[in-house]
């Protein structure tokens, strides 16, 4: 059972919701969203589909979009101060963050987590992706599309082999059937306001936030960044949204979002 075009509850106050596009089956909501940002569709419009055809994941992966399983949304963000190509990450962070705090508020689901940077982990299995991205122009971000995937009510049966012993959905965790509705609206809710604390100055605290909730940050890490296998101890995450690993041969490798996959030291997804 999914309860699609959802009913969202959005405040007037709102800048996340204000404009709210459903539409059915769709290649990539964040396909939709570049097409309409470039419309000039304003600062928090939110995008969502019922099915995905071509759901893309981070570093060209494909993101499972089983019809009315999940949730499948885009939201457009327009920093208003001309933010620096370099802090488009950073802002996926606070994205992450205000996810995994509306999936402690929507439903009892268990234990949420971030694995850096944007996976969001319940009960150490992966619930929900994001990515997230920008066009820049004249050294400024004009937007950015940020994808987000939430498995929502999946059953084992439904996803690849290849994420079977690492994901999970919210009803899977529950024991119950989760409302997508609800979901979606406290996801909202609290990327609202993450955006605006984000845009009032607030990162270096959010980021703190964020440190608390990261499952790897302090573990052993190994990094694939390009091919390239980078081993140590994740130390810290900078305000950036870069997580720095102090190598075993003494060395700190700073190692950007975009580029890296991160697993535990033995090569497993924790
Ligand atoms: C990841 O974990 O690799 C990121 C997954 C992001 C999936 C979402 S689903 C909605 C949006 N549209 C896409 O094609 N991808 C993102």
């Amino acid at each position: 059972m999914y309860c699609y075009p959802y009913k969202i509850d959005v405040n007037s106050d709102m800048i996340v919701g204000k404009s709210i596009v459903f539409l059915d089956e769709v290649s990539s909501t964040n396909d939709e969203a570049k097409k309409l940002a470039m419309k000039g569709e304003p600062d928090g419009s939110v995008i969502f589909a019922l099915n995905q055809t071509h759901g893309k994941g981070r570093l060209g992966r494909v993101w499972n979009s089983e019809a009315g399983k999940g949730i499948y949304m885009s939201i457009i963000l327009r920093p208003e101060r001309a933010l620096k190509p370099e802090y488009a990450s950073s802002i996926t962070l606070v994205m992450g963050l205000a996810c995994a705090k509306a999936f402690e508020t929507a439903g009892d689901f268990g234990k949420v987590c971030i694995k850096w940077p944007n996976d969001i982990l319940i009960n150490s299995k992966k619930v929900c992706g994001i990515l997230a991205e920008s066009y820049i122009e004249e050294k400024t971000v004009k937007y950015i599309a940020v994808g987000i995937g939430v498995n929502v009510n999946n059953d084992l049966a439904g996803f690849p082999d290849e994420v079977l012993e690492k994901a999970t959905s919210l009803s899977l965790e529950s024991g119950k059937e989760a409302d997508d509705a609800n979901v979606a609206s406290a996801m909202l809710k609290e990327i609202d306001i993450q955006y605006k604390a984000f845009m009032n100055g607030e990162l270096r605290s959010i980021i703190s936030e964020y440190k608390d909730k990261c499952i790897n940050l302090h573990s052993r890490v190994r990094a694939n960044v390009n091919g390239t296998i980078i081993e140590g101890v994740a130390s810290d995450i900078t305000n950036e949204g870069n997580l720095v690993i102090n190598t075993d041969s003494g060395e700190k490798r700073m190692i950007y979002s975009g580029e890296a996959t991160v697993r535990d030291a033995d090569g497993q997804y924790i």
